[in-house]
């Protein structure tokens, strides 16, 4: 094994075909899969290919430490990279210390996966445990209805890594007896949000394309066609809301929010050509709203069913014509 880590060279089988490769970083080399791997990589580097194999003990290279893991790839550029670094640890140890399982997971994936890019490696392999697929199916398992699949059904990198976030907490909590809480927060708008006419968020964006149609003396504004129904929650409701969550004794949080988390929105749905026409009244504009198919306005989150917090007792008080005419002032003032 010794000759294939201190070898060098230049070419390597690697899955179906034969591809030109000089360095392999193999991440995890002590572990199981990682010395089966080098038990193979020998074997072809026995058989006449010429291969380089570079090596960390843990103590050297801790995957966990972002600064180090950059330094590391920097510095030797492999070709490719093999992942088979992970917490070690059966169901028993996963149970006992969740937390530290998520959180050295994550980061030595991020880590890795990250600075691989920024050094510009182009191939990885890395291994994901079956546990991503939901338990008590039935049969086989194929590659879809995965965990990572329900993830990307919502497409959003943002959500991804909040809902890792989410479990990150819900694992402190359970390890460590922290009291970590998460509300899963409908689209806001309000004053300090986003008020792009673009791109912002869809009910100030509407309000600053009223507004300037209005001054500009427009007689028809475009707006996109989906008819997707949203809910907006103003972010002074969700403040006052934030305050209640986090004043609830712990037991009475833990009980309610058995996911880990609480919903907190309004539940009145509102079609985005509806909010357009709330949003062009409180600019006072009086033209006509048009449709137009190659316009993309940012699509509103699902409506949240916020019932477990107003059983709790907290429900948003601020209607969405009062909050649009709030924001609306707030704009005003803020642009002076
Ligand atoms: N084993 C399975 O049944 C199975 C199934 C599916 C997927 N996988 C995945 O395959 C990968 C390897 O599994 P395995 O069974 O070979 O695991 P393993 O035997 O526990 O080996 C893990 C390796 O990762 C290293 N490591 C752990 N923490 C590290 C850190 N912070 N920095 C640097 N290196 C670190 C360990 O180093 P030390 O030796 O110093 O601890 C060890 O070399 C894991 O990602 C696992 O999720 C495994």
């Amino acid at each position: 094994m010794r000759a294939l880590l201190q070898g060098s060279g230049a070419e390597i089988g690697f899955g179906t075909g034969r591809t030109s490769m000089t360095t392999i970083y193999m991440a995890g080399h002590e572990g199981m899969v990682g010395r089966a791997i080098l038990r193979r990589l020998e074997e072809r580097r026995m058989g006449g290919e010429e291969i380089t194999c570079l090596t960390r003990e843990r103590d050297a290279l801790d995957l966990r430490e972002q600064a180090a893991v950059r330094h590391f790839l920097q510095e030797t550029r492999p070709d490719v990279i093999i992942m088979a670094a992970g917490r070690s640890g059966g169901p028993a140890v996963r149970a006992t210390a969740p937390a530290d399982f998520i959180y050295d997971t994550l980061m030595m994936e991020a880590n890795v996966i990250h600075e691989a890019r920024s050094a510009g490696v182009q191939r990885m392999v890395r291994f994901v445990p079956a546990g991503i697929y939901p338990a008590g199916e039935e049969g086989p398992a194929q590659e879809s209805r995965s965990l990572i699949d329900m993830l990307s059904a919502s497409s959003d990198p943002h959500a991804t890594a909040k809902a890792t976030g989410t479990k990150l907490c819900d694992y402190c909590n359970r390890q460590a007896g922290t009291d970590y809480r998460t509300m899963v927060t409908a689209d806001l708008y309000g004053p300090g949000g986003d008020f792009d006419s673009e791109t912002g968020d869809l009910p100030l964006a509407f309000l600053h394309r009223f507004h300037t149609a209005r001054n500009a003396g427009q007689d028809q504004v475009a707006i996109g066609e989906s008819d997707a129904l949203g809910s907006f929650l103003h972010v002074d409701d969700l403040a006052d809301g934030a305050l209640f969550v986090l004043d609830l004794p712990k037991a009475e949080y833990t009980a309610a929010a058995g996911h880990g988390y609480l919903n907190i929105g309004s539940e009145h749905a509102i079609s985005v050509s509806d909010l357009a026409v709330l949003a062009s009244r409180v600019t006072g504009y009086s033209g006509r709203i048009v449709r137009d198919p190659a316009r993309r306005e940012t699509r509103p989150s699902r409506v949240l069913d916020a019932g477990l917090l107003a059983r709790l007792g907290w429900s948003p008080s601020i209607g969405l014509a009062d909050g649009l005419a709030a924001s609306y002032d707030w704009f005003f003032d803020a642009r002076g």
